[in-house]
C-alpha cells in the first residue's frame, strides 16, 4: 500500500475508534446518571438517542430530559382537548364527569408546558455562570419542575369517580399518558437536582 494511503487508513481507523469510545463513554455516562433517578429504564431509553449531543455534560443531559418531557406534554395537551369535546358530546354520567375532569387537566397540562419550557431555558448557558447565579437558576428549575409534577398528579386525581362507560376508557387512556409524562418530569427533576452536587 502506498504510504499515503496507509496513513490515511490508519487515521480513519483511529478516528473511528475515537468516535466509538466517545459514544460508549456517553451512553455509559447516561446509564450511570439514569441509575440515580426513580425510573432508570425509561430515563435511559428516552435519553440515549441524544448521547452524541450530550457527551458527558450534566447540564445538557438535564436540558434534553426537559425537552423529552415537553415532547410528551404537547401531544398530551392536544389529546386532552380532542377528548374533551368528545366526552362533552356524550350526556352520560360518566362522560359528564370525565369532561369536567378533562377541563381541569387541559388547564393543568397547559401550565406544565410553560413550566417545563421555562425550566429548560433557565439552565441554558449555565456553564458560563458562577456562584449564586448557578444555585439560583437550579433552584428555580427545581421549583418549576416540582410544580409540574403536582399539576400532573392533580390531573389524574380528578379521574375515577365511579361512573362507568366511555368516560372510563377516556380516563384510562389519558391517565396512562399523564403518568408517563409525570415519570419523565421526575427524571428531569432528578437530573437537575444532581447538578447541585456535581
Ligand atoms: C430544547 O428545545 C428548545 C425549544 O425548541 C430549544 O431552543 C433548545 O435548544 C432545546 N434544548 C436542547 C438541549 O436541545
Amino acid at each position: 500500500m502506498a504510504p499515503l494511503l496507509l496513513s490515511l487508513s490508519l487515521l480513519l481507523t483511529g478516528l473511528l475508534i475515537a468516535m466509538t469510545s466517545a459514544g460508549d463513554r456517553s451512553t455509559s455516562y447516561i446509564r450511570t446518571s439514569c441509575s440515580r433517578t426513580l425510573y432508570p429504564e425509561l430515563c435511559y431509553s428516552s435519553l440515549s438517542p441524544y448521547a452524541g449531543q450530550v457527551g458527558t455534560d450534566p447540564v445538557l443531559l438535564a436540558r434534553f430530559a426537559m425537552n423529552v418531557t415537553l415532547g410528551r406534554l404537547k401531544p398530551l395537551y392536544v389529546d386532552i382537548n380532542y377528548l374533551r369535546s368528545h366526552a362533552a358530546a356524550d350526556p352520560s354520567c360518566s362522560c359528564k364527569k370525565t369532561a369536567e375532569a378533562l377541563d381541569d387537566c387541559s388547564e393543568l397540562i397547559s401550565d406544565t408546558i410553560g413550566l417545563v419550557r421555562k425550566s429548560e431555558k433557565e439552565l441554558t448557558g449555565l456553564e458560563g455562570m458562577v456562584g449564586p447565579q448557578v444555585t439560583w437558576r437550579i433552584g428555580n428549575a427545581q421549583t418549576w419542575l416540582s410544580a409540574t409534577i403536582t399539576d400532573e398528579s392533580t390531573c389524574t386525581d380528578g379521574f375515577g369517580d365511579g361512573c362507568r362507560g366511555t368516560g372510563d376508557d377516556i380516563e384510562q387512556e389519558i391517565r396512562k399518558k399523564v403518568t408517563t409524562a409525570e415519570q419523565l418530569t421526575s427524571i428531569a427533576l432528578a437530573l437537575v437536582s444532581g447538578l447541585v452536587k456535581s
